[in-house]
């Protein structure tokens, strides 16, 4: 149990660079460590040439860079400059060599049919408007049976720090600020997963789900950070300080099962699916 301070206050600031933020606090803590069963599940192996699709800020691409040599190829494509730029920039300082960039639309990607063994995509395609156009284009970016790889979040109230950060944000600003959270977790329901990855016209579908943790040496720097690049974030800023504060002890209290000492591990549960084109 973390000892929660009355009057604690918590250091907020807009967000003015909505990547550097996922990289720094997103990444670390919610997708590095789902990463290795993706690679696993993906059939990552040397020689194998891999897309990264909606590849972010590049955690995956990174990761697979290393694992495809020697002869491999890694792509990785996201819709984000933003996110490409800090990509790049990571993938320089991590020694990660030989990543090919793109820039574009997961629904009408450069790339010829069957160029790839294995297409990865993490937790992105709950995000993409057009989902079945996402998933036949990935097909057919895939060689006759090549591996599909993703992940997406699974039950809200298996990851005990959705139900409490959307509880604390109706109260304050209105079911409609919770979107974002129903958006990520709405892949969660596994049928229908299965019934839009087949009806892309994969074959052998697998899916099941795990169980990360989330961790963070200290909730009140991340809570602040995290929400700074939220949709909702221009609504905390609106707020008076002490009215901000209160919202951030909230999420805080709700959080203590899950806090020891100030430092977060809260369970998060995500679900992979392999699928074969073919
Ligand atoms: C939650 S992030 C996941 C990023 C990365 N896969 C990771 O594991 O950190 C979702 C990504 O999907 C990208 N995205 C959303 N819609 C897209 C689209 N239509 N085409 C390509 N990328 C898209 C976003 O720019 C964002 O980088």
């Amino acid at each position: 149990m973390g000892a929660l301070r009355q009057n604690q206050t918590f250091r907020w600031q807009m967000n003015t660079d909505g990547p550097e933020t996922y990289e720094k606090y997103i990444v670390p803590v919610w997708m590095a460590d789902l990463v290795p069963d993706l690679l696993a599940a993906g059939d990552v192996d040397p020689g194998k040439r891999v897309l990264d699709a909606a590849c972010g800020t590049g955690i995956v691409a990174r990761n697979v860079a290393n694992r495809v040599k020697p002869g491999g190829r890694i792509a990785a494509l996201d819709a984000n400059e933003g996110m490409l730029r800090v990509a790049r920039r990571c993938a320089t300082e991590a020694g990660a060599e030989g990543i090919e960039w793109f820039s574009g639309d997961i629904t009408r990607m450069p790339f010829s049919d069957g160029e790839f063994d294995s297409v990865l995509c993490q937790q992105a395609l709950q995000f993409f408007p057009d989902k079945a156009g996402a998933l036949r284009e990935m097909k057919r970016a895939l060689v006759p049976g090549g591996r599909l790889a993703l992940s997406v979040w699974g039950r809200a109230e298996m990851s005990p720090h959705v139900p409490v950060i959307c509880e604390v944000f109706t109260k304050y600003f209105g079911e409609e600020s919770t979107t974002i959270f129903r958006v990520a977790c709405s892949l969660c329901n596994k049928e229908l997963l299965h019934a839009l990855v087949q009806d892309a016209g994969f074959s052998l579908i697998r899916i099941r789900e795990g169980i990360t943790i989330a961790r963070h040496p200290c909730l009140a720097e991340l809570l602040p950070a995290y929400f700074a690049g939220f949709p909702v974030a221009a609504r905390i800023d609106a707020l008076p300080e002490e009215r901000r504060n209160q919202l951030f002890r909230d999420i805080m209290a709700g959080l203590e099962d899950y806090t020891e000492n100030g430092t977060l591990a809260v369970p998060t549960e995500h679900i992979v699916l392999t699928a074969e084109n073919g």
